[in-house]
């Protein structure tokens, strides 16, 4: 195994077991590397550090597999994911749908594993990760059994390591439709043409937090919704009407279709960009409760500035349309606009609106979608629910 010589300067980051190193905080040529390859990271002074792997062409050099001295191979992937598959147990009582293997949270960088009763959907995101492909499945098919594996790793990220897209059915016969369970709710999940990795598992526990608030006959406006989830909760919760919106047809069609799977009713359909949506409606002092649920507007930190512009905007929007007393529940799934960014967007528009917001809730991705503390882009799923008074 080649080895890695990492700067000085990092060493005591290494040793809190933060499991990303940069280009520029190593001492070898980065040239003389393979994409994916698996080394020993060595400090001059301080001996071995971990195993892990690297990729020359990325800003992120090394991602760490092991802070011990590991052999990385069919053992080492089938305890990883034998125990990742064992602190999701607790979920299944509410759901048959979960995340099984979340990356750097469950110490395997780049690989994402979801799980829908007895299939799998895989999402491979590194050069590393991908040279074990064969291994990966081979577990999976091991510790599970599953009768289909699909593959959906089609993330930008890819094209960085240097990586083409790869969809398709690994295993077994794909199905047209899954029918997911979560809580006393029903969704059916097109996993091949679904976004992501085919539903907002990381979503669930912050479903339930909104249907909490949600009282007999209210009224509730679900932005980005999706395939309906947190609007279809609420109508469940007794909302007597909840006007869905989203710009992806095929979402609003299976919105459609699982508000009837759910028996349901009081549902109004839109396939709309939300922004225009907000802006022909004009809604005033409409909803009991919003729920504005955007895709990640910033991908990387340059965006930022831009994706703030667009949650203030729609903040403004909404609190225009929420009744005085009403909620406004705001997520973003960007690392680059966290909780505490959200919090200042709020502040600037209750100067701006001269509203004031009570924060009721403080959400984040349900424990299937795990946040290591030393890796701080895992927590990459925050909300915040308010009550707005006018
Ligand atoms: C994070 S997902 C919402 C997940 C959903 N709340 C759930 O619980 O399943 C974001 C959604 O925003 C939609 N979207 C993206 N850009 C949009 C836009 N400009 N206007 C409306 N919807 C948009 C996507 O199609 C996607 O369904």
């Amino acid at each position: 195994m080649n080895k890695v010589y990492v700067k000085h300067s990092v060493v005591a980051k290494i040793r809190r077991f933060t499991p990303w190193i940069y280009a520029n905080e190593i001492d070898s040529d980065p040239e003389e590397f393979q994409s994916g390859e698996v080394v020993a990271l060595f400090s001059k002074k301080d001996g071995f550090l971990g195993t892990a792997y690297v990729n020359p062409k990325c800003a992120i050099f090394a991602r760490v597999l092991s802070f011990g001295k590991e052999e990385i191979g069919k053992k080492f992937f089938h305890n990883r994911i034998k125990k990742a598959i064992a602190k999701r147990g607790a979920l299944l009582h509410v759901t048959n749908a979960v995340r099984l293997v979340h990356s750097e949270a469950d110490f395997l960088p780049g690989l994402i594993v979801d799980q829908y009763g007895d299939a799998l959907c895989i999402q491979i995101n590194t050069a590393g990760m991908e040279a074990f492909r064969d291994v990966i499945v081979h577990t999976l098919k091991h510790l599970l059994n599953p009768s289909w594996i699909e593959e959906k790793s089609d993330v930008h990220s890819r094209e960085i390591e240097g990586l083409v897209s790869k969809n398709g059915t690994l295993f077994g016969e794909a199905k047209a439709l899954f029918e997911l369970h979560e809580n006393a709710l029903t969704f059916l999940v097109d996993i091949q043409d679904a976004q992501k990795t085919g539903f907002y598992l990381d979503q669930r526990k912050n479903r339930a937090i909104c249907a909490s608030y949600v009282k007999q006959d209210d009224t509730v406006l679900d932005l980005c919704c999706n395939t309906g989830g947190f609007g279809i909760y609420a109508l469940k919760a007794g909302a007597k009407e909840c006007v869905f919106v989203d710009v992806s047809e095929s979402a609003i069609e299976q919105t459609k279709a699982n508000v009837e799977r759910n028996t349901l009713s009081g549902e109004s359909l839109h396939v709309k960009d939300v922004f225009t949506f907000m802006k022909e409606q004009k809604y005033k002092n409409t909803f009991d409760m919003i729920m504005i649920d955007p895709p990640s507007f910033a991908k990387t930190k340059e965006q930022a500035n831009g994706a703030k512009r667009g949650f203030k905007h729609l903040l403004m929007e909404s609190t225009k349309a929420v009744k005085d007393s009403g909620l406004i529940a705001l997520f973003s799934c960007s690392f680059h606009v966290g909780k505490k960014e959200l919090l200042e967007i709020a502040m600037e528009v209750s100067h701006d609106l001269k509203v004031q917001y009570i924060l009721l809730e403080q959400m984040q991705q349900d424990s299937d979608h795990p946040c290591l503390i030393n890796a701080s882009a895992s927590f990459y799923l925050n909300g915040l629910l308010f009550r707005v008074e006018k």
